[in-house]
């Protein structure tokens, strides 16, 4: 008897693990199309897929997120993040919509930033500042990429070589990030760099996401949590005072969920300056270490988001200068706050601020950080 439903138990576990392992290979995919051409090299988009159905389009054009299908309470997918159908719209675009974002993203005060003694000018894109990596970041630049399988699930490795100077850094920058959508419905973005001279580096992500799905009204009925105590207060130009500053009785109080929108309209000098929320929060916890940075809930669908990251800080950005005039995927315009980012990062204007956490990349050193975006539902 025992013996009868021991065979029965090893027979049933070896069929579901065929049957896993069968599902696993005919549903994690990646497939390859062409998608245009940028600076006369021809650009790629890749569709990675995971064995729920989960679904993430890739473009080797800045290394974008084009559309990204995860599922909501009742099983149904929809595309999250905002984007163009198009790589047409990317090469013309200006929002980084989906894009990776380097050398350094967010802003360096005055475009300028002193290291071992030399200072080096950036591209002042941004008023008087210099923002996401200059006129042409790595969001408008074409990656070498290549699909691998990983036991995690399909994956994508972006490279690029940054030349020394280019946008006014110095070193030879090697990047590789790679994109790997697990799953347990994670889409997970590992970075890494190496230069030949010191220099300074500071990648991230610039998806903007719509959980009710892209281009469906704005985000600020999404309810927040951040796991960040303080953030960094900002002048006129969003670059930061070099204070962390208390979020407590202020509306930079998201340590609790609640809805974006809930105090966005507030009379407050930080929230003016932004013109909503555009500014980085201190997050809690050691950097280094993958925790918690944020969790996002949209209650009509269900959808769940969480951000895990090793950064030290995340900007959180409302799409505050979204204004209709960007026709989206499926012809649907994007107006005002129909995105939010949730941008893992280190500090804006850190090469200036020496008591913020270091952007350094030594000659000899490696960098690395992970973000990972979760998937999931609520009832
Ligand atoms: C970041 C910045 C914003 C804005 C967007 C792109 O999130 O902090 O001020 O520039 O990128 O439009």
């Amino acid at each position: 008897m025992i013996l009868k439903s021991t065979v029965a138990l090893l027979f049933l576990s070896g069929t579901l693990f065929l049957l896993c392992g069968a599902g696993r290979k005919n549903s994690a995919s990646v497939k390859r199309e062409d998608f245009g051409k940028a600076d006369g090299q021809n650009v790629e988009l890749y569709t990675l897929t995971n064995r729920n159905g989960v679904e993430a389009k890739i473009t080797s054009y800045g290394g974008t997120v084009v559309s990204l299908k995860v599922p909501d309470r009742n099983g149904k997918l929809d595309d999250v993040v905002l984007g163009y159908d198009t790589l047409d719209g990317y090469l013309k675009g200006t929002s980084y919509f989906g894009a990776l974002i380097g050398r350094y993203g967010n802003r360096i005060a005055g475009g300028r930033f002193k290291l071992n003694g030399v200072e080096y000018k950036l591209a002042t894109n941004n008023g008087a500042n210099h923002l996401h990596g200059g006129n042409k970041g790595f969001d408008k630049v074409v990656w070498k990429a290549k699909p691998i399988e990983t036991a995690n699930g399909a994956a994508l490795e972006l490279r690029y070589l940054s030349r020394d100077g280019e946008e006014g850094y110095p070193g030879n920058l090697s990047v590789l990030v790679t994109y790997t959508l697990t799953d347990q419905n994670e889409l997970k973005i590992d970075y890494s760099a190496t230069s030949d001279k010191d220099t300074v580096v500071n990648l991230t992500h610039h998806s903007y996401f719509n959980l009710a799905g892209q281009g469906n009204g704005n985000v600020l009925k999404h309810e927040l949590t951040i796991s960040g105590d303080r953030f960094t207060p900002v002048d006129p130009g969003l670059i930061p005072v070099g204070e962390l500053r208390s979020v407590k009785g202020t509306p930079f109080d998201f340590t609790q969920p609640i809805a974006i929108g809930a105090r966005i309209g507030q009379s407050d000098e930080q929230l003016k300056i932004g013109n909503g929320y555009d500014h980085n929060w201190v997050l809690n916890g050691n950097s280094g270490t993958l925790r918690q940075a944020a969790k996002v809930f949209e209650p009509t669908t269900g959808r769940v988001m969480e951000v895990w990251t090793t950064e030290p800080g995340m900007q959180f950005y409302t799409g505050n200068f979204l204004d209709g005039s960007q026709i989206g995927k499926g012809g649907k315009p994007y107006q005002f706050r129909y995105g939010f980012c949730l941008e893992t990062q280190h500090y804006p204007d850190s090469p200036n601020k020496p008591d913020f956490p270091t952007t350094l990349l030594r000659k000899s050193g490696n960098y690395r950080t992970t973000t990972v975006y979760k998937f999931s539902t609520l009832r």
